[in-house]
């Protein structure tokens, strides 16, 4: 946690250091947390000499640990960790890829909020932790308490997968659970909000919290740039980067930063929040046929039906609860969503489609009550600022039929999009030293042109080996001509791309790969790291089985398994993919 926590106990050295102390303890105060050390030390002067310092009690703490892919399980577990501070719970909030299962075996009550991803699968920086705790070797936790949030989305077959088998299996181990595991969907806050205020009542059962007026979490005075308190910047660019007649439609986009308040490293994503392109919220209206000059009241104001929609809901992304809603209203409807392949149903359809097919009218009223709230896009950024200055550089791959590609497709130079930056340390870049492989097909190369860029502003010494593909050569050759500079100062060592249409035969990254199995390997055997980004369903397990065959041709061994995860193990081995 970020947050400071400063007790009736603080207690500083006086004399030389006192200036400094004091300078060290107001930095970042706000005001509230000024007034609480003024108080303080008006206190402290009428009672006259210094006070003695009280060993403090030691309290147990309440351990949360997140798991997280794009930002939200660890969003939900920062917001649990806040209210628990407020309570005077001493708390430690770790991401599952940093927490060790024996010192898991040392706690007293831990709060697990963990989300799936893939097909059921764990977030990156929690496959470590996860195939630890699922598998045989792990430690018996009979001295631990927990509860588990797990966050998903219900129109995946394995709704909420990994959350499932976190909670079972440490229940397995001995462990006692103290809250019935929480099932998120995409309206998260509904099953989240009221699950926290649980946990937290329950945790008072086991710790005792330090009365809440000793207690004061001091707030930066700078308020950050976050999903929910973005900042509107300016987009100064706006580049079509694969030809007019290829079938991708890739935009280069780039963005004012200066005086945002916003900043960012190489491997983090930039957050924006779409407005609904008009011609979908027309799709929409007129499918239902509610009328979109209808009053909506919403955060204390009143916004025509049309302008709600437009800003407030998604209405491209279909999700299960919004057809199971719509299901009651239609026999039809019912029958669609029984259907097995629904998880590609859903994503083939929009909700004006589904109206429309079954002729269905629902009001204004019935929109209000069911449709989710809009949600930002994650965007990997595709410039170091090292490279670039205040400007930040996305990638975009336009889906016609999306909301936050298609707005900012179509957005033109000066408007504005409100944005924030979704770090993300587990994709940083590695020491300078470190030789880096990395592997990013499509839109996935764009945090490597951002690695590419600050490396070669920091002189680092490491070199870099880019393995790049997409449709055809000629038009859809993302960058190539920063590609072709780079290699040519040294800034890339090797450059391999596979155009999958320009032969008879489909040629991927993972084809490529195969080819290089020796020099992979030996790279690798010289402490390289391998970073892959782009297409989660297809591409990064077919990188994956590719790497895996190289290192057990290269080795003449049946250990690339062993091999594969020690890379990970060590952070060799890192995926930014969605
Ligand atoms: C960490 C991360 C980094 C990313 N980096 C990049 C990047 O660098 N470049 C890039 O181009 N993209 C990137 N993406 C993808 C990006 O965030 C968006 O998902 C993508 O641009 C589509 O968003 P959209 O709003 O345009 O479309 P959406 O409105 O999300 O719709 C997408 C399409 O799916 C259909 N659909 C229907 N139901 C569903 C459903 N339930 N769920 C999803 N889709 C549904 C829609 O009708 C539409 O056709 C990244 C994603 C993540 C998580
Ligand atoms: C590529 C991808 C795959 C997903 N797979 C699943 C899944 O199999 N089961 C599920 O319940 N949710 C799945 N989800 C939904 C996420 O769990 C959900 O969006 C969650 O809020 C993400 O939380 P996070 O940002 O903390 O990772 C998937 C999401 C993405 C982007």
């Amino acid at each position: 946690m970020s947050a400071v926590v400063v007790s009736a106990e603080t207690e500083f050295a006086l004399g030389a250091a006192r200036s400094e102390a004091l300078a060290r303890l107001t930095d970042g105060l706000d005001a509230r947390g000024l007034a609480w050390l003024a108080g303080y030390f008006a206190a402290r002067a009428e009672i006259g000499a210094p006070a003695p310092i009280s060993a403090p009690t030691v309290a147990p703490t309440l351990l949360i640990v997140s798991g997280s892919q794009t930002g939200n399980a660890r969003r939900v577990a920062v917001a649990l960790a806040a209210d628990a501070e407020r309570q005077g719970y001493a708390v430690r909030h770790v991401h599952a890829g940093d927490l060790k299962l024996k010192d898991l075996a040392k706690e007293r009550l831990a709060y697990f909020v963990i989300s799936t991803q893939g097909d059921g699968d764990p977030p990156e920086e929690a496959r470590g932790f996860i195939d630890g705790l699922l598998g045989a070797r792990a430690p018996r936790l009979p001295e631990l308490r927990f509860a588990v949030l797990a966050l998903g989305d219900s129109s995946y077959p394995r709704f909420c997968a990994i959350g499932r088998a976190v909670d079972a299996r440490l229940a397995e181990l001995g462990a006692e659970r103290v809250l019935d595991l929480g099932e998120a969907d995409v309206d998260i806050e509904r099953v989240a909000a009221p699950w926290r205020d649980a946990a937290l009542l329950l945790a008072k059962t086991w710790l005792t919290p330090a009365p809440v007026s000793n207690v004061t979490t001091l707030k930066p005075r700078v308020a950050a740039v976050t999903r929910d308190a973005p900042r509107a910047i300016e987009l100064i660019e706006n580049q079509r980067i694969t030809t007019r007649s290829a079938l991708k439609d890739v935009r280069h986009l780039v963005f004012d930063l200066d005086g945002s308040g916003i900043h960012y490293q190489p491997g983090d994503s930039l957050g924006v929040w779409p407005i609904n392109p008009v011609a979908h919220v027309d799709a929409l209206l007129a499918a239902s046929r509610a009328d979109g000059t209808a009053v909506v009241e919403h955060g204390g104001a009143a916004h025509s039906l049309r302008d709600w929609l437009t800003r407030e809901r998604e209405i491209t992304r279909l999700a299960k609860p919004v057809v199971a809603a719509l299901a009651e209203r239609s026999a039809h409807v019912a029958e669609w969503l029984a259907a097995p392949n629904l998880p590609e149903r859903l994503r083939g359809t929009q909700l004006a489609e589904l109206l429309a097919q079954f002729d269905v009218r629902v009001d204004g009223a019935w929109l209000v009550a069911h449709l989710l709230p809009l949600a930002p896009r994650l965007y990997s950024i595709s410039s170091s600022a090292l490279a670039v200055g205040s400007e930040v550089h996305l990638t975009v791959a336009v889906d016609p039929r999306g909301a936050a590609s298609r707005f900012l497709a179509d957005s033109v130079a000066g408007s504005p999009v409100r944005a924030y930056v979704e770090t993300n340390p587990r994709f940083h870049l590695p020491g300078d030293d470190t030789d880096l492989i990395m592997i990013g097909p499509g839109t996935g190369v764009a945090p490597f042109r951002a690695f590419v860029q600050e490396r070669a502003e920091r002189g680092a010494r490491g070199r870099n080996w880019l393995f790049f593909g997409e449709q055809h050569f000629a038009s859809q050759f993302l960058y190539q001509a920063e590609w072709l500079d780079a290699l040519k100062r040294g800034h890339l060592a090797r450059l391999d791309v596979a155009f999958s249409r320009d032969q008879a035969e489909r040629v991927y990254v993972q084809h490529r790969l195969s080819e290089r199995a020796q020099d992979i390997y030996a790279w690798l055997e010289g402490g390289a790291s391998i970073y892959v980004c782009g297409d989660a369903t297809r591409m990064a397990p077919d990188v994956d089985r590719a790497l895996r065959a190289a290192i057990e041709s290269a080795r003449g061994r049946g250990d690339a398994d062993d091999y594969v995860a020690a890379l990970v193990e060590d952070g060799r081995y890192r995926r930014d993919v969605y």
